[in-house]
């Protein structure tokens, strides 16, 4: 299975699917990763992996159509089936949501359906939960809200900081993100 991963920052996730899939954990060649901004962080934790790089900055374009098309061009060339967004924050059009239906994934640092969009783990911790987590979903075209695929609960505590609940959130999300897209390539 041709995929491709999208990322935008850190890119924890996109390296934490790069070793599965080096480590043979994941049957599945990763032929293209895709940044959207040339300052993200994650670009240097590539390393030898750059050449499968392509930075297509959101900036450089005038409207997420012309980037998606851009973007387009190279999914096609390469024979993509699935799109991992790995840490990716740009929300994608309706129109190529629907053309990728049920061929991209998602990792979102909330359970799905509470705390949808940016900032979700202040947004968990504002409204005083005491349990959080993460959900790896397919997306769909309202944002935040497509078919579950799994989610894992992390307890919060009570001097729990943005910051902590962040990173205990990320473990968990590496896992999920590498059983869901095994059992993804598995099926295919
Ligand atoms: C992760 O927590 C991911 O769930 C979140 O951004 C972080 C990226 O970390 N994604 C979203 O909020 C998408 N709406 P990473 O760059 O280290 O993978």
């Amino acid at each position: 299975m041709n995929i491709a991963i999208f990322f935008s920052g850190n890119g924890s996730n996109m390296l934490n699917i790069k070793n599965a899939v080096d480590e043979k954990k994941i049957e599945a060649n990763i032929k293209v990763y895709i940044c959207n901004n040339r300052n993200a962080k994650g670009i240097k934790k590539l390393k030898e992996s750059r050449d499968n790089l392509i930075i297509i900055d959101h900036h450089n374009f005038s409207s997420i159509n012309n980037w998606e098309k851009e973007v387009e061009k190279h999914l096609k060339n390469l024979e993509i089936s699935l799109i991992c967004l790995a840490g990716f924050m740009k929300i994608l059009s309706k129109k190529f949501v629907k053309r990728w239906e049920r061929k991209i994934i998602n990792i979102h640092p909330s359970l799905l359906p509470a705390f949808k969009g940016l900032n979700a783990q202040k947004q968990a911790l504002n409204y005083g939960v005491k349990y959080s987590g993460c959900t790896i979903h397919y997306v769909n075209e309202e944002l935040d809200s497509g078919e579950i695929i799994d989610q894992s609960i992390v307890g919060i505590s009570k001097n729990e900081t943005v910051s902590s609940l962040t990173k205990k959130i990320l473990i968990e999300e590496h896992k999920i993100y590498i059983n869901a897209l095994r059992n993804i390539v598995k099926r295919n």
